[in-house]
């Protein structure tokens, strides 16, 4: 027996593991992986990119780069940043190994074993095991169909005996619940937290994935309200808008949390890989990103299109769920008496997966819920996976029937 330290004790780590094997297994239907499909990846723009560049610039591939990120690439993210509002003049961005990166440094600046993290329930269940493996206590607060439940919120803080040290949030396209925030949750949270010194860790990770232009104003982050006393730290990531093999994401924060970050990513990989940030750099200087931008949104909708029309073809009128106006999850309801883990193992049977309720509760236990991706799979197996999941739920809403 190894004498391993209390970090390597993280609930959810085992089933991230879980989770990662069954969305690229061979043979499944998964509607588990929360990633892009494979065929959409811009591989032949990268390749022109890449045989573009000059020897120089191919050279500093190789090499290490500033810890803060490759200057180049700053500089077009603040230009990006700026286009979405936010206050890049008065903060400071720093380029991240992902933006997983970015959660596990900021936890690690301000978070000691036993401080407490406010989460939404159900949460990025990335984020949950980050906070673990920092033993944090994460008290979670429900959200609804339009956000975060403020009444519920403000019991929570009129009980708590000590300050929370971050709140961890996704307003946009939430993973796994799909929702967005509406513009009064999103005003109203602020007001809770105003005065507070709780920091909001805004994470933005699917937000420029609307499936209608029309809907573009609805995802402007918090970060970029006025005349709130908060301090916003505003993440953000390239894994869903280019692919998340380039390990590529940021925060936007200000320049006291931002000096500290920089330490901290100093000790931990000096840099990010300079190869990536290049190409995405030349990505976004060479406008590459807003038409293919364009193509993910009508892809994307196109996927939730047929997952939803299949789920009202062919689920129990039982099961309820949103029809999602961005990113990549539907997040189905079952009744309360019946399991998704039960659901999930019946489906692993036929060769249908997806992600159980229980994977997103920061305490694993709240089951009545699954996660559908629509991101990932093939578009012609969409309607003979939602079949099978139906056929299964049905049997179990029998069963449960027969026992009562
Ligand atoms: C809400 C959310 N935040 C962050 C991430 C992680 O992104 P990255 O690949 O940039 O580390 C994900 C990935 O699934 C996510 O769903």
């Amino acid at each position: 027996m190894y004498d391993f330290s209390r970090s390597v004790n993280s609930m959810h780590a085992e089933d991230i593991k879980t989770l990662m094997k069954q969305s690229s297994g061979t043979g499944l239907i998964s509607f588990a992986g929360g990633m892009p499909n494979n065929d959409l990846f811009p591989i032949r723009q990268m390749d022109q990119i890449f045989r573009e560049l000059p020897d120089d610039l191919k050279k500093l591939c190789f090499q290490y780069g500033p810890t803060t990120g490759y200057p180049p690439l700053v500089a077009s993210l603040q230009k990006f940043l700026k286009n979405k509002d936010l206050p890049v003049d008065r903060n400071k961005i720093l380029v991240t190994t992902g933006s997983l990166q970015a959660i596990s440094i900021i936890t690690q600046e301000f978070v000691n074993e036993g401080d407490v993290i406010l989460t939404e329930n159900p949460c990025f269940v990335g984020a949950i095991s980050i906070f673990e493996t920092y033993g944090a206590k994460i008290i979670s607060i429900p959200i609804d169909k339009n956000g975060i439940d403020i009444k519920a919120l403000k019991e929570t803080l009129s009980h708590l005996k000590v300050k929370p040290k971050l709140f961890y949030v996704t307003p946009n396209f939430h993973n796994p619940a799909g929702i967005i925030y509406t513009e009064e949750r999103r005003r109203a949270l602020m007001e809770v937290l105003s005065g507070s010194d709780i920091i909001l860790l805004e994470d933005d990770a699917y937000g420029d994935l609307y499936f209608d232009d029309r809907d573009a104003s609805l995802v402007r982050p918090m970060k970029t309200y006025k005349n709130y006393d908060v301090e916003v730290i505003y993440t953000g990531s390239f894994s869903k808008i280019i692919g998340p093999g380039l390990r590529l994401g940021y925060m936007l924060t200000s320049p006291e949390i931002f000096d500290k970050a920089e330490s901290i990513k100093q000790a931990l990989d000096a840099c990010t890989s300079n190869f990536m940030q290049i190409l995405a750099n030349q990505f976004l200087s060479e406008g590459y990103l807003e038409p293919y931008l364009s193509f993910l949104r009508s892809e994307y909708k196109e996927r939730k299109e047929i997952l939803n029309n299949n789920l009202i073809k062919h689920m129990p009128s039982q099961i309820s769920w949103n029809e999602p106006k961005g990113g990549f999850y539907i997040w189905l309801k079952l009744p309360q008496h019946i399991s998704s883990t039960e659901i999930f193992e019946k489906c692993l049977q036929k060769g249908v997966v997806f992600v159980t309720g229980r994977t997103f509760d920061p305490h694993n236990v709240k089951d009545d819920r699954l996660r559908l991706s629509f991101s990932n799979m093939a578009k012609e197996d969409i309607e003979k996976g939602v079949i099978t999941m139906a056929e299964i739920i049905a049997q179990q809403l029998t069963r449960s029937k027969a026992k009562v």
